[in-house]
């Protein structure tokens, strides 16, 4: 069995990121990797990774907003440190999972881009970068993606519309204008993010090689966590109530199986961004097979990553 080293995950402190912490924490010794918690600084993290801690798991935070590509690279090269360091075991594994879905698309990250796109793909985009060359084979990136990228019963039901995908440079860009544009064109924002992160896991593996296996996460429906915490009231009340739906699934129930992804022997052969959606292997609709698109999104968040480095 191949020693379970550090695995870093993003989003952390609550709902999917925290249970997949506590699973991977609650492992036995044997299988139990070490922990590099990547979130905001502050209460929310200090408790996950003392829960973490009082599970067995040496954990180490590393605070950092990823609305911020300055943070993400802060917080990378603390990463690379640590592991330089000696202070966590090697790096096997980096888990993409901090998300939200931003209910207004004129809103902007620290760098000028629309919010969803910035924290759900660009932030994970410039962190794997980073780290690629930090990792201990065999390694595995995993990245948290949803099926809200293509049309499905549950998104209709709560009227969110499948992805719109245009040149990323356009996907980037805030909307402007006197009034919020409203949830259609948030729900938009959120699948084109999650649209790109397929698109990104596919070509990452082009240029990751073999020894790191790229593959992409489905929680399945989680109704009720914060994900969409900036919604109107009435769609918020709506995703709680639907969440006591039986069978829907939760934080608690997908955490291990996303846990499972990271580490399981089971999974150990996934590549080329394959998609599991909670514990069956799946393939993704031809929409997000697209070499064309994949190439270009590539060249895109370079330009958009390097941009964010120069003088406004
Ligand atoms: N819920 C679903 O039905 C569903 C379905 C499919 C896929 N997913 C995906 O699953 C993942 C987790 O979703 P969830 O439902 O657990 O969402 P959640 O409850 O909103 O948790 C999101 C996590 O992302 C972090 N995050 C958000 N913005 C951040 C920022 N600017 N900087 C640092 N961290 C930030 C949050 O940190 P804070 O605590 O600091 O806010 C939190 O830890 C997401 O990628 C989501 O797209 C969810």
């Amino acid at each position: 069995m191949t020693e379970p080293g550090t695995v870093l995950i993003t989003g952390p402190t609550r709902n999917l990121g925290r249970h997949t912490v506590l699973a991977l924490a609650g492992r036995p010794e044997a299988q139990r990797p070490d922990l590099l918690l990547v979130g905001r600084a502050g209460p929310d993290l200090t408790a996950v990774a003392d829960e973490a801690r009082a599970l067995g798991a040496r954990v180490r935070e590393i605070g950092g907003d990823l609305s911020s590509l300055a943070d993400v690279r802060g917080a990378a090269a603390t990463a690379r440190d640590l592991l330089a360091a000696g202070a966590v075991r090697p790096l096997r594994a980096l888990v993409a999972n901090a998300g939200l879905m931003s209910a207004d698309t004129r809103r902007a990250s620290v760098d000028g881009y629309e919010l969803t796109f910035a924290v759900d793909y660009l932030a994970h985009a410039q962190l794997i970068g980073d780290l690629l060359g930090s990792f201990a084979a065999p390694a595995r990136v995993v990245l948290v993606g949803s099926n809200t990228y293509h049309a499905n019963f549950w998104r209709k039901l709560l009227h969110v519309p499948e992805a719109d995908w245009a040149d990323p440079l356009e996907i980037a860009r805030p909307a402007t204008g006197d009034q919020a544009p409203g949830m259609e064109a948030a729900g938009v924002a959120y699948s084109n993010a999650k649209l790109a992160i397929l698109y990104y896991a596919h070509e990452l593996q082009r240029h990751a090689g073999a020894d790191v296996g790229v593959s992409v996460f489905e929680p399945g429906w989680m109704p009720g966590t914060a994900l969409g915490r900036g919604a109107p009231a009435a769609f918020q009340a709506m995703s709680r109530a639907l969440a006591r739906i039986p069978g829907v699934s939760t934080p608690r129930r997908s955490g291990p199986l996303l846990a499972a992804m990271v580490v399981d022997g089971k999974w150990a052969h996934l590549r080329d961004g394959a998609f599991v959606l909670k514990d069956r292997l799946t393939e993704v609709e031809p929409v997000a097979h697209d070499r064309d698109r994949e190439r270009r999104l590539w060249e895109a968040t370079a330009e958009l990553l390097e941009r964010a480095t120069s003088p406004r």
